[in-house]
């Protein structure tokens, strides 16, 4: 099974992580199943972009991302040219992933409380 390579992040994932995932699963999900949580404002739905992450390797092996996800990306803390919603990005058939979750997300209903 494809492997996802989570890279250490201070509250998430201190030590980092590998996980075994199977393709066609979303990154965000397979963080999720693992108990590294991170944030999904939207819900998996492409409308936030709070999910974000960056993609060290392996990008090239993943489907494109849509106009959609591409738009919301410009809004992202910390935008770098292999960033990816972590929710509309599927688990390739035979690639592995390194993946590092950014030390910030704009999450607007977090900081109006
Ligand atoms: S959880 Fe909102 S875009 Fe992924």
């Amino acid at each position: 099974m494809p492997q996802i390579v989570v890279l250490p992040h201070v509250e998430l994932c201190p030590e980092g992580a590998v996980l075994e995932v199977a393709p066609g699963t979303s990154v965000c999900r397979a963080l999720l199943d693992n108990h590294i949580e991170i944030e999904h404002a939207c819900e998996l739905s492409c409308a936030c972009t709070t999910c974000h992450v960056i993609v060290r390797e392996g990008f090239e092996s993943l489907t494109p991302a849509e106009d959609e996800e591409e738009d919301l990306l410009d809004k992202a803390w910390g935008l770098e040219p292999t960033s990816r919603l972590s929710c509309q990005t599927l688990m390739p058939d035979d690639a592995d992933l390194v993946v590092e979750i950014p030390k910030y997300t704009i999450n607007h209903a977090k900081e109006n409380h």
